[in-house]
């Protein structure tokens, strides 16, 4: 196995995850973590530095163990890995001097091979992505210089016997087109057969989940979603009768998903499953309320207080899962107190754990959203759950701008479910990152047949997206949008105009509210 040591870098995760491609185990642990001792006892194949915000140039700054250069194995430094390298090993770092490199830069070769660029250079010059304010002014003893750029001429630097490398940009962000070479280079060189699967992911998991849960209860708030689906499944092959799943039904959801998710959950999987059907509850405290951010706001508070109840109904817990995955996590470092303001309140279970003293269990938190579908397939959920489009918490809420009543819901589960039906039978489906209907807080004038109709607006939306952060409409063709729109006309009753949303985001966001 690989140890990456954690300096703090933001992309540390990436690290991870480019490993994971490759089909190595790896593991990140924080730099104040690993002394002499962890690492006699983790007996890495190679280590990675990661990269980090602190100078190696302050007194008391983060450190690799001593014991790591006489190890015997290869160590790849990144960033700030490379510049406590370089210190550690004899050479100088100094900061500022007007040499600080952010953003995209240029490396060159120097006249010598190494394996470790091996399929490099293919142009006389390779981009890679700098983020650095130190800089490298002197090599340690033994390394010798492979590429550079215009603000770090120590851009790549190698002691082979050693077996050490160093560079200074980040090979793991997509800024470095070819990272993934480098980072397969240095695997093969350490010997990794790349043989590991998300099979081996899964036991490994489950067997950290039974370490932190030992005998106590675990609480598991399940939407229906691939991620707290994911995580139930794994938590209860870890520790089967120790978990309990609340569904929390809103009375939001769409067309028939309450069913089909307790359904399968229970007869397929299993899981002991509390489905709280609330939606009286819920309709109840939104009626007359369209402020977007007080819908928001109730629905989550509400959330918490139904869960809250079923978890005592069942004797509390001492611990919560949930199914935070990697961008979350970074999501709520930078977020969380960040200068930036609120486009939206997010619904979910945050505030539980402290007010009912329960301590959290995140088995995805160092995966990200198609390495999750992944470990579902493992885990045997059908393909066609795994691709499900992404569905927030709020529900059919937040797709129904202005006042929510029981019709409008009615008729937007309806005309959503023609409109999927239809992107389904036109084979679109595993395009679109996220495709649904609103229903527009306003009626319009028809005519069907010999009269006149007064019925609602609706707008479709379908988006493109990586992570959800960013997104570009689809552009269906006119045919296909002329197409649904009669489809939905003619088959739900209260739909008479039909409109496609054409705005990407930003400037919009991917729901209307
Ligand atoms: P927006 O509308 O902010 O949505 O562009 C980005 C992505 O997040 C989903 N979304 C939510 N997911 N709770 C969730 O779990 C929420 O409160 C929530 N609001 C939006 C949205 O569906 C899209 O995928």
């Amino acid at each position: 196995r690989l140890l990456i040591i954690d300096f703090g870098s933001q992309v540390t995760q990436l690290i991870a995850r480019r490993l994971r491609e490759l089909k190595v185990y790896c593991e990140i642990h924080p730099y104040n973590h690993v002394d002499d001792a962890f690492l006699r006892a983790f007996a890495p194949k190679a280590v990675i530095l990661s990269g980090g915000p602190d100078s190696v140039t302050r007194t008391g700054s983060p450190r690799a163990p001593e014991s790591l250069w006489s190890f015997g194995v290869p160590v790849l430094g990144i960033c700030y890995g490379q510049q406590t390298m370089m210190q550690q090993l004899g050479g100088l770092v100094e900061s500022g001097h007007g040499t600080a490199e952010f953003g995209r830069a240029f490396v060159t070769p120097e006249d010598r091979k190494l394996p470790l660029l091996d399929g490099w250079f293919m142009d006389g010059r390779e981009q890679v992505w700098m983020s650095h304010g130190d800089h490298v002014s002197k090599i340690a003893p033994g390394f010798q210089v492979y590429g550079t750029s215009p603000n770090a001429p120590f851009a790549i630097t190698a002691d082979e016997s050693r077996r050490f490398y160093a560079v200074q940009f980040h090979p793991e962000v997509h800024h470095t087109p070819k990272g993934a070479k480098l980072y397969e280079n240095f695997v093969r060189m350490a010997g990794f057969k790349g043989d590991w699967t998300m099979g081996a992911y899964r036991a490994e998991a489950i067997q950290k989940i039974r370490d932190q849960v030992g005998q106590g209860r675990v609480i598991c708030a399940l939407s229906g979603g691939v991620d707290s689906s994911v995580a139930a499944i794994l938590i209860h092959e870890a520790i089967g009768e120790q978990l309990t799943c609340v569904f929390v039904d809103h009375g939001l959801m769409r067309l028939n998903e309450a069913e089909e998710v307790v359904t399968m959950f229970r007869e397929a999987y299993n899981l002991p499953l509390i489905h709280a059907n609330e939606s009286d509850l819920f309709l109840g405290a939104l009626e007359g309320v369209s402020d977007p951010e007080v819908k928001r706001k109730t629905i989550g508070r509400l959330f918490i207080e139904v869960f809250e109840k079923h978890a005592k109904a069942i004797g509390g817990a001492d611990f919560l899962a949930q199914g935070t995955l990697y961008p979350d996590v970074i999501e709520s470092v930078s977020f969380s107190g960040g200068p930036s303001v609120t486009i939206k309140s997010h619904h979910n279970v945050g505030g539980l754990p402290e007010k009912m003293g329960m301590k959290l269990v995140e088995p995805l938190r160092e995966l990200f959203k198609d390495e999750v579908r992944a470990l579902g397939r493992e885990l045997g959920l059908p393909e066609k759950f795994i691709r499900r489009h992404p569905f927030p918490g709020p529900g059919l809420a937040i797709r129904c701008p202005g006042e929510i009543t029981r019709e409008k819901l009615d008729i937007l589960r309806k005309a959503d479910a023609v409109y999927i039906d239809q992107i389904r039978k036109h084979g679109l489906y595993d395009e679109i990152w996220q495709a649904f209907a609103a229903i527009l807080p306003m009626r319009t004038v028809g005519v069907m047949g010999d009269g006149r109709t007064y019925d609602y607006a609706l707008a479709l939306r379908a988006v493109t997206s990586v992570d959800g952060m960013t997104a570009d409409y689809y552009p269906f063709t006119h045919d296909f949008l002329g197409e649904t729109a009669t489809r939905i006309i003619n088959e739900v009753k209260g739909v008479n105009r039909v409109f496609y949303d054409c705005t990407s985001k930003p400037p919009g966001t991917i729901e209307l509210e």
